[in-house]
């Protein structure tokens, strides 16, 4: 098999600890104490598990502290599995490997008020930007955090909760809050951004429906079904860096197509919203359907476990 280098670095779990119901902290460090590749804010990272599953989770610490790789998984009983080996199998001193990190918010862009809506552990992807911001103070921000009854990370998120930047809302006592009114006025200068459950996500894209897409963002713990395209029609790859020719059948994916030629690709969620198979497209006319890349990487870049192509070739940066 040919395979495409993927970098991870080697890492090893230094501490854990409890961080409310069903969810832990996992910091994770350089078995040396060298300081890991540096991030953004609201990165992501893949933990290459040691039954070789591949999960991705946000970072959750400051991007100055990168010391260690700080990330929260709350234990899903029904989810895919890599919540229920973090916290059932895996322990201090135990070696994980992690992609290096990607994506991420860029503070600072021109952006003066930031508005987050969490739901539950949908707070994660927030918290380094949060925890970045009111130390920098580069520029104003609320992290509104819905929650049935009880706040995840509690002890983790109280001094941004005394500090009034995150405001907990409890639906149990009142309610699901007005998402529009939290995220108030748009315009350029604001950036808002929403992780929770489905139904909050569909609310939030019906709130920010007319903003404009560069100042909306969404982070998903789920991706969404796959789409079938009965009109589908086979279509060429070509690898620009080897002149490889490998051919996508009709109905299949580009990730299985590259997989089956012998192509190695990373991959997490398999369904356009982690960013792990992440691909450079050169020539041609994908069809992106992932959930993660904005309009101007879209120019550049395609997820291969979701996309598909409008022309007869593609011409991938492989
Ligand atoms: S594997 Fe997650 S976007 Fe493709």
């Amino acid at each position: 098999m040919r395979v495409r280098p993927i970098t991870t670095i080697k890492t090893v779990v230094a501490a854990i600890e409890g961080a409310g119901t069903g969810i832990k902290l996992f910091t994770l460090a350089d078995p040396d104490h060298w300081e890991l590749p540096p991030f953004k804010p609201g990165a992501h990272i893949d933990l290459h598990l040691p039954s070789g599953l591949v999960r991705t989770y946000s970072l959750c610490n400051e991007p100055a502290d990168n010391a260690r790789y700080v990330i929260a998984v709350k234990r899903e009983a029904e989810g895919r599995g890599g919540s229920r080996a973090l916290h059932d199998e895996v322990g201090i001193g135990n070696v994980i490997g992690v992609s290096l990190p990607r994506g991420g918010l860029e503070p600072g862009a021109g952006i003066a008020r930031h508005v987050f809506i969490a739901g539950g552990i949908g707070v994660t992807p927030f918290l380094s930007m949060a925890r970045h911001l009111a130390r920098t103070g580069d520029a104003d921000f609320t992290l509104h955090l819905v929650v049935r009854q009880e706040a995840p990370l509690a002890s983790y998120l109280a001094p941004l909760i005394d500090a009034g930047r995150i405001v907990v809302h409890y639906t149990s006592r009142g309610g699901r809050p007005d998402l529009a009114s939290l995220v108030g006025e748009g315009g350029s200068k604001t950036l808002v951004a929403c992780c929770g459950p489905e139904s909050m996500i569909d609310d939030f894209e019906r709130v920010t429906a007319t903003w404009p897409a560069a100042n909306v963002h969404i982070e998903r713990f789920v991706a969404p079904p796959p789409v079938i395209d009965p009109d589908a029609k086979p279509f060429m790859l070509s690898l620009a860096r080897t002149g490889t020719e490998i051919q996508v059948r009709a109905g299949q994916t580009m990730l299985a197509a590259l997989q089956e030629g012998g192509i190695d690709i990373s991959t997490s969620c398999c369904g356009g919203i982690c960013g792990a198979c992440k691909v450079g497209w050169l020539e041609g006319k994908p069809v992106h359907r992932d959930r993660i890349l904005s309009p101007y990487e879209r120019e550049r870049y395609l997820m291969v476990c979701v996309a598909g192509s409008e022309a007869d070739r593609l011409v991938l940066d492989l």
